[in-house]
């Protein structure tokens, strides 16, 4: 099945320079990228994306985190979008993560962990309307 789902490349991502390195990956795999933009969000913003984890002992810093510098966000297209991206990224902890995933391979910590992605279409359905407006959406 043809699937969206969102991709960010977080605050750590870009200070280390891997932009080039993820869409070079999701390229290779042949995920197609079809919206595209850099945002810094605010904490309000960062709250509002991650609303889901409200309450949670790490919610506070994550938001710090995720509003702490520019972020790279895209919509990923193509058969079974949300999984291929998850594997790719690999586990939320990078210690947890298969070797040559991204998180594996470049991530300092659980939460920064340079890369999100869906989790699921109810999830994708939530976070490409939080980037991006359908005209901004490509294909
Ligand atoms: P992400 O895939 O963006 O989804 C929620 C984020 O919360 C996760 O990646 C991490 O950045 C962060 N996170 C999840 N679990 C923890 C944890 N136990 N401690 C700190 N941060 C976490």
């Amino acid at each position: 099945m043809n699937e969206r789902t969102l991709s960010i490349i977080k605050p750590d991502g870009v200070r280390k320079g891997l932009i080039g390195e993820v869409i070079r990956r999701y390229e290779q795999e042949g995920l197609k990228i079809v919206a595209m933009k850099m945002v810094h969000l605010n904490k309000a913003e960062a709250k509002g994306f991650y609303a889901v984890h409200r309450g949670k002992p790490f919610f506070e810093s994550l938001t710090v985190f995720m509003s702490s510098g520019p972020s790279v966000v895209m919509v990923l297209e193509g058969e079974k979008a949300i999984e291929r991206h998850r594997q790719i990224m690999g586990a939320t902890d990078p210690q947890q993560a298969d070797e040559g995933t991204i998180r594996r391979m470049y991530a300092d910590t659980i939460e920064q962990n340079i890369v999100h992605g869906s989790d699921s279409t109810e999830t994708a359905a939530f976070e490409i309307p939080y980037f991006f407006s359908s005209s901004e959406i490509v294909g």
